[in-house]
């Protein structure tokens, strides 16, 4: 068995093995990038993507924004597929997919299925109505028609707003309100754990009353749905009478490519704009780069396409390096705790990409299950979403890669478009729990208060320096004030504050986590006020405060401190028509671990509730300056309430 990685002093570096196939082995590319960036992305664009024309001026800045590629011209889906189909990649593995039941099959698509399809939905989606700048809506779940659907929006220059297929009805809508999307693209069903869910019907309930004309419906499970006269499609009777090909759409490099919701620090998600040249550049080079994606590779990222990981590597990035990607139905512990490392044994997967709270997960049901696997076709192992404890990091690095495989920590956020700090496979060096450096080309660094670079082992505030890489957001969609607010005002309009608190190790950057009110929850992104939002519509509740609670799978689960009416006593029926309404509201992800209620929350003068207090009490740390709070004396006892809750 090969291994990739050799330990020299006290970390893990790549091996000579590694080291003779990895894209990138020099350390010095840092410093080439760094002395011009903007030198560098040039190249790389020239180089990673086929242009219909190329741009006049490769990087303006206008702070806060900034442009990339100005004048250039391409087509994503293009990119992801033409220029394959004409070379021996047509025939190559595009999507292996494997169903939530193991014993349905699998599909396997090839670059020229993609192709076919993605042009013939492309004509029926413009059969449709659909223009350039259109908004579509695509909730649909991890079946192939989630990329054909992205991709065919992207050859027509319309723009997707992906939805995740388990977000609930209300908060589909709120979504499709906002983009103003004219088609939603979704599916009759789909299983998980072998139970069928029916998306349709919650598609149904969604669109009343919003912009929708036209809604798609791709056949996955075959179970009874309600289609509209006039307004519901069924996918294959369309597709079939739409033509073979469809001339791509020649798009500027500015223009949009999607939109993607994501939680901020209100209860209101926001749309995060990407164009389309800057991101298909970063896109192309992160997932080469960092994931090393070579033709032998099955590329494995477990995200879904609801999220920008689904995104950028289970659809953009592979695509654009032609890559076999494999994409999983569902979860990683249906019907048994080894379903993942028997579909990593099953096809040879040599990439893997997933999250620390499925590495937990996975790890507390012991390692006999990895054990029953041959895994040695794994070659590197990646982790996102959260900072990676160090017992997870030293767990998937033992068990799962046998020590032989480097873990990479990608850090990036839905706004970056792509990955920007980890440790490239060929260059390391691998620590637990320290992400690494900032990609090539782009500079990241950690700033305390007043805005000056900490010191070694100081924590502080991560933020991004410019030119601002090539996939980042371009801004939020019809929110001019919020972008400016929540990314430029902390440390200037030339400063893009991440929200992330960081240090730095070794001279390498290490993630602690969030610093604003932004929860991390089994990796997917909530805001508290989201949370607190839907809680407080019930009649009964005067407010409530929702905050992280650590959790040794989840990472941290939402705990909400609510007030009532005085006149109300707390029962477990109204615990649990609170927790209905934030399943209503957003969906079950967001469902909060534990309800307790309170008669004060801590408070400012000017009545804001101070959810960092609250923080520090469930954490147990240092609760700093009370003197701030208009009630300080509320503290105390809800430090005796939570201990007999026993928290
Ligand atoms: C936030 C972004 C884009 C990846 C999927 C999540 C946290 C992400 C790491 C990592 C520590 C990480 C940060 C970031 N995060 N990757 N490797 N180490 N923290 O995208 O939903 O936009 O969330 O996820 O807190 O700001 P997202």
């Amino acid at each position: 068995m090969v291994k990739w990685v050799v330990k020299k002093g006290k970390f893990y570096f790549p091996s000579k093995e590694m080291k003779k196939i990895a894209f990138v082995k020099n350390e010095k590319i840092y410093k080439e990038a760094g002395e011009n960036p903007i030198k560098f992305w040039e190249k790389l664009a020239r180089e990673g993507i086929s242009w219909f024309k190329t741009w006049k001026k490769t990087y303006v800045e206008k702070p806060p924004y900034f442009k990339w590629f100005v004048g250039g011209k391409l087509n994503a889906s293009y990119n992801c597929l033409d220029r394959h189909i004409n070379t021996w990649r047509k025939n190559k593995i595009a999507i292996i997919w494997e169903p939530d039941i193991p014993n349905e099959k699998n599909r396997i698509l090839s670059y020229y299925d993609l192709y076919r399809e993605v042009n013939r939905f492309a004509n029926a989606l413009r059969e449709l109505g659909v223009k350039k700048g259109d908004r579509v809506t695509i909730y649909l779940p991890m079946i192939p028609e989630i990329q054909i659907s992205m991709l065919a929006c992207a050859r027509i220059g319309a723009i997707h707003s992906v939805v995740f297929s388990a977000f609930s009805p209300n908060a589909l809508k709120t979504r499709i309100l906002d983009a103003e999307s004219k088609v939603l693209i979704t599916a009759d069903g789909y299983y998980r754990r072998g139970k069928l869910i029916n998306l349709k019907q919650s598609a149904d309930e969604a669109i009343e009353g919003t912009s929708i004309e036209k809604v798609v419906v791709v056949k996955r499970a075959s179970n009874e749905i309600n289609m509209k006269e006039g307004r519901d499609f069924w996918y294959d009777e369309i597709i079939k009478k739409s033509k073979n090909y469809c001339k791509p759409e020649i798009i500027d490099s500015e223009d949009v490519l999607f939109i993607l919701y994501s939680s901020g620090t209100t209860g209101k998600p926001k749309a995060i704009v990407h164009t389309t040249g800057g991101y298909l550049v970063q896109a192309y080079w992160t997932a080469k780069w960092n994931f090393d994606l070579h033709d032998e590779d099955i590329f494995w990222c477990t995200s879904d396409l609801g999220w920008i990981t689904g995104h950028t590597y289970v659809c953009y990035g592979p695509f654009l390096n032609g890559t076999t990607i494999l994409m999983h139905e569902s979860v990683p512990d249906y019907p048994q705790p080894d379903r993942w490392w028997e579909i990593i044994e099953k096809y040879g997967v040599t990439i893997f990409y997933t999250a620390p709270t499925a590495i937990r997960m996975l790890m507390k049901y012991g390692d006999e299950w990895v054990k029953k696997h041959d895994l040695s076709s794994l070659r590197i192992l990646g982790s996102v979403g959260e900072p990676v404890d160090k017992d997870a990091w030293l767990w998937y690095f033992n068990v799962v890669g046998n020590g032989r495989c480097p873990i990479i920590d990608t850090w990036w956020q839905t706004e970056t478009g792509g990955n920007l700090i980890n440790a490239l496979p060929g260059i390391g060096p691998f620590i637990p729990t320290v992400a690494g450096r900032a990609f090539p080309g782009t500079r990241a660094s950690v700033l305390d208060e007043k805005g000056k670079p900490v010191k070694e082992g100081e924590r502080g505030s991560l933020v991004l320096l410019p030119p601002f890489s090539p996939g980042m957001l371009r801004g939020l969609w019809k929110d001019e004030k919020r972008y400016i607010e929540t990314y430029w005002s902390k440390y200037g309009n030339r400063i893009y504050y991440t929200g992330d608190g960081a240090l730095i190790e070794n001279g390498f950057i290490k993630i602690t986590g969030r610093e604003d009110d932004v929860l991390k929850v089994a990796g997917h992104r909530l805001a508290n006020a989201e949370i607190e939002d839907a809680i407080n519509r019930h009649k009964d509740v005067i407010e409530s405060a929702v905050i992280g609670m650590p959790d040794p799978i989840k990472g941290e689960v939402p705990l909400a401190l609510v007030i009532l009416r005085k006149d109300v006593t707390p029962n477990e029926q109204l615990t649990n028509e609170l927790i209905k309404l934030v399943e209503k509201e957003i969906g079950p992800i967001a469902r909060p671990a534990k309800i307790i209620y309170v008669d004060d929350l801590p408070k400012t003068r000017s009545g804001k509730i101070m959810r960092r207090i609250l923080k520090r009490l469930i954490k147990k740390e240092d609760l700093g300056d009370l003197s701030t709070l208009a009630n300080p004396e509320c503290v105390e006892k809800l430090k005796e309430i939570l201990v007999s809750q026993n928290l």
